[in-house]
């Protein structure tokens, strides 16, 4: 039996600073791979921020995570606010299983009870399965992007 599989379903509920390595762990997945300690202080940065939550999937107390999804408040000057879906990953070997929509559950649950009327995701492109998982569970394509950076140097 690998690591992963279970005969009890994952639970959801809310990360706290000891999930941090495997945070960072499934952070990788993502596509963004980040130490432990860093994923540490992001999240007691978001422990003190009542507008954001991060809930996980969790088989069983300190196995590793099945997935996490981090919501928050959006706020934009044109628009006003509405949650937004910051991130989201199951693991490799658990998808497919119906994890990922428990995880926008919790997150969409966190945003009606915060408030919120409307809640958003911005997902790229090139992530195929995120582009049938949101429109299965209602939400509708509204506009395409593209994302510029730039280092700022002192
Ligand atoms: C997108 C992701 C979170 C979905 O998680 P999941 O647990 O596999 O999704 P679910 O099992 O809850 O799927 C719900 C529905 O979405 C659709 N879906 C999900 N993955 C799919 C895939 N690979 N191909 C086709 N449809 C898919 C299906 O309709 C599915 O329902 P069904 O299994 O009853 O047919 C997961 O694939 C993942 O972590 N991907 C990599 C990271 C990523 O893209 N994150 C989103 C960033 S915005």
């Amino acid at each position: 039996m690998s690591h992963l599989e279970t005969v009890s379903p994952p639970q959801i509920r809310t990360a706290d600073v000891a999930d941090a390595a495997e945070l960072a762990r499934l952070s990788a997945q993502l596509g963004y791979p980040c130490q432990p300690i860093a994923m540490r202080q992001r999240l007691e940065r978001l422990a003190a921020r009542p507008d954001h939550a991060v809930f996980v999937a969790s088989v069983e107390e300190r196995a590793p995570l099945a997935g996490w999804v981090h919501v928050g408040a959006g706020l934009w000057l044109e628009s006003g606010e509405c949650a937004e879906i910051l991130g989201l990953v199951v693991d490799a070997a658990m998808r497919r299983g119906g994890l990922g929509r428990r995880l926008i559950g919790a997150a969409e649950q966190w945003s009606r009870a915060a408030g919120f009327e409307r809640i958003v995701v911005r997902s790229n492109a090139v992530r195929p399965e995120a582009h049938t998982f949101y429109p299965s569970l209602e939400y509708t394509l509204e506009k395409t992007q593209r994302v510029y950076g730039k280092a700022l140097t002192p």
